[in-house]
């Protein structure tokens, strides 16, 4: 199943919805490409891809908290669920290496990731949007 990005998750702030977007399409060709069985290379870099903008998309919005003083405990608790994921993600990458790209774990892989990415950015993501849009003066 392929997940796309909608208005309905917009965040109201153009770099972080615009990151999002492309995470979804990130997750897509990773899913895509393990259900047509292209090659563990080619898996792996897609892998290697999202990993890094991963972080880099949460880096950025840790270096948005940080800009405009995000109060606790929403900070806080934000940054561990960016924790949290990372090392699922990379439980996930242990896996996928010891049982290959199989056709069940890119079903595994497209509800994991999308599941989390999207509640994550209903709730948490979005209560980081309205602070920002009320604190962020152009
Ligand atoms: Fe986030």
């Amino acid at each position: 199943m392929r997940i796309k990005w909608t208005e309905a998750q917009a965040v109201g702030i153009e770099k972080i919805d615009n990151q999002h977007e492309l995470l979804f399409n990130s997750i897509n060709d990773l899913v895509d490409a393990m259900n047509q069985g292209k090659g563990s290379e080619e898996i792996e870099k897609l892998f290697v891809f999202m990993e890094n903008y991963t972080i880099e998309h949460f880096t950025d919005e840790e270096e948005y908290m940080e800009k405009y003083n995000y109060p606790e405990p929403e900070r806080s608790t934000h940054i561990a669920a960016h924790e949290g994921f990372k090392d699922s993600f990379v439980e996930l990458k242990e896996k996928m290496t010891s049982s290959g790209a199989t056709r069940s774990m890119a079903v595994r892989v497209s509800s994991m990731l999308g599941s989390w990415w999207i509640a994550h950015i209903n709730n948490i993501d979005k209560a980081l949007g309205s602070y920002l849009k009320q604190h962020i003066k152009d």
